[in-house]
């Protein structure tokens, strides 16, 4: 799987959890949703900080894009972190995932329709196949890390999922 393969499966994988929170949910199946969606964002928004908009930040024709990307990631951090502090499947918790989906989405798309082309034309397909090994390693890494550190109440729930993916 080359580099832009496996960000864009991420993707997907988030969609489908944001779907299912649209879908209407009880308060035990949104505190699950939530808590795989703030995972697998945490890791995903890492790998793609640490290994892969690294990878391109040296070519000026990213630079706009990746100014965009970082900022786009700590708004949704932040808002996921509030999130994180309200009752899952109230209204008031509906909203505000909403509210984040749709930011997610255009970030998503930024990423699928403007990014990941751009990649394609100046990377080669054997660069995009070793950064997608070097994405697979970190994102099992990350898995473990301090980093992925998560508001207060769900951390024993990430050391869960993470021990489950592993
Ligand atoms: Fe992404
Ligand atoms: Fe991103």
């Amino acid at each position: 799987m080359d580099a832009i393969e496996l960000l864009e499966k991420d993707h997907d994988k988030v969609e489908n959890y944001f779907t299912q929170v649209e879908q209407g949910v009880t308060p035990a199946k949104g505190k699950m949703l939530f808590k795989n969606i703030y995972h697998e964002l945490s890791v995903h928004a890492i790998v793609e900080e640490q290994v892969f908009y690294p990878s391109l930040g040296g070519k000026p024709e990213f630079k706009d894009l990746l100014k965009d990307a970082f900022s786009e990631h700590a708004e949704v951090k932040q808002q996921l972190g509030e999130v994180a502090f309200m009752e899952p499947g109230s209204a008031e918790w509906t909203k505000a995932l909403g509210k984040i989906w749709k930011e997610i989405q255009h970030h998503i798309e930024d990423e699928e329709e403007k990014l990941f082309p751009k990649c394609r034309e100046v990377l080669s397909e054997k660069e995009l196949k070793v950064l997608g090994a070097e994405l697979k390693e970190a994102k099992i890494s990350k898995l473990d890390s301090e980093l992925l550190s998560m508001p207060l109440g769900f951390a024993k729930d990430a050391e869960i999922a993470g021990a489950q993916a592993s």
